[in-house]
């Protein structure tokens, strides 16, 4: 196994890949040291670099997973790709839509196992939602709308560590998660065309970046799926990452699921130094609303722990899972710079976008 990028997700993915049966050897690449030193240690890696492709040329690598940062998977992904190794890759897949095409090419033309992190797939309350209305519970789902709020926390992270702010949106890097549940959801119906708004009053100023996008999706058999995303909320916003709310409309039923976390609260008197870089004006916690799950006991429990585990299964036992393609995650890439372009322009994008767009 080569783990490509050891920061927290590279760190959790490690940690189930290195207690997995069919896993004998484990191999890191992280270009900072101190950082390469410290998962090296906590998932017993047998080969350490700071150099991607030569853990990939290394004889035992028979997969691979990439947890670079969400603009850094290309470089990785074709190389991995080239050596046709089956892949579990972060999302997104790329944060540009003419690399995503490049990326998605090279896979297809492969034919290797190429699968994308989108994580909530495998939580229990989506796979529910998902077998309701597959099996026609709703009969024809004609409206779904998404809300998600996330503290700002998440945003600096991503802009700091970007070097390209424009490639960096709420829809492209936290959006897409809740946009891949719904369109997951509407796996039947071909959506048309997008229209979308963008406010940038918070992060414009700091980073050039976006606060928040309100769009809608139109498919072909005249459903709407109406959604939104502000990654700008205050700091003190309770829920560590993502807190959401989601309703399904058919012409049978209506399937409402809140997924806020405001059902576990903790209110303490100095901060938790979990997740993402803890600021000492949050005090009160959405608990569960990390998306890779919570460490409990040594471990992290939750879905990204599920994910690897069954992606494990699914190469070395040739289990079947939910993971998302890369032809799907292409599709996220692509709906959500549409929804970015149209707010940029302030008019409808009709879709597919193509890449030159
Ligand atoms: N699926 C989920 O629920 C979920 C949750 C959080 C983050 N993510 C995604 O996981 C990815 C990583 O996020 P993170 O929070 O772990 O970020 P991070 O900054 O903690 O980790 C990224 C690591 O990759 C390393 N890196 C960058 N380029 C490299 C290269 N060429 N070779 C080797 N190492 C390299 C960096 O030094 C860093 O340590 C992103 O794409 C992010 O969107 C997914």
């Amino acid at each position: 196994m080569a783990i490509i990028g050891g920061g927290r997700v590279g760190l959790f993915r490690g940690e189930v890949a290195a207690r997995h049966p069919a896993v004998d050897w484990i191999g890191l690449a992280e270009v900072k040291p101190d950082r390469a030193e410290q998962v090296a240690a906590s998932i017993g890696a047998d080969f350490v670099t700071r150099d991607f492709r030569e853990l990939l040329l290394r004889p035992e690598v028979t997969a691979a997973i990439i947890a670079t940062d969400e603009h850094l998977h290309v470089d990785p992904i074709l190389a991995a790709v080239e050596r046709g190794l089956p892949i579990l890759i972060e999302k997104p897949l790329a944060t540009k839509l003419s690399e995503s095409c490049r990326v998605l090419e090279a896979i297809e033309k492969s034919g290797t196992d190429a699968v994308v992190g989108y994580t909530q797939r495998f939580r229990r309350r989506w796979l529910a939602a998902k077998e309701k209305v597959r099996t026609g519970a709703l009969g024809d789902v004609t409206l779904v709308t998404s809300r998600a709020f996330m503290n700002r926390l998440v945003a600096i992270d991503n802009y700091r560590r970007a070097n390209d702010p424009s490639s960096i949106s709420p829809m492209v890097i936290s959006g897409t998660h809740a946009l891949d549940i719904a369109m997951w959801l509407l796996e039947s119906k071909t959506a048309t065309e997008v229209y979308a708004r963008s406010v940038d009053k918070v992060l414009g100023p700091l980073f050039g970046g976006i606060d928040g996008t309100a769009g809608m999706i139109a498919f072909e058999d005249g459903c709407v799926y109406h959604l939104n995303i502000s990654w700008a909320l205050p700091v003190t916003w309770p829920a560590a990452v993502y807190s959401l709310e989601v309703g399904i409309v058919g012409t049978d039923g209506v399937l409402t699921i809140d997924d806020t976390h405001r059902d576990i609260v903790l209110a303490v008197t100095a901060p938790q130094a979990e997740g993402y870089l803890p600021d000492s004006s949050r005090l009160v916690d959405f608990m569960g609303s990390y998306p890779p799950g919570d460490m409990a006991l040594g471990e992290l429990r939750g879905p990204m722990r599920e994910e690897t585990s069954e992606w494990l299964n699914r190469i070395s036992l040739g289990v079947p899972t939910q993971h998302a393609t890369a032809k799907e995650a292409h599709n996220r890439l692509m709906l959500t710079k549409a929804l970015d372009l149209s707010a940029k322009k302030r008019q409808p994008v009709p879709l597919p976008l193509e890449r030159e767009s």
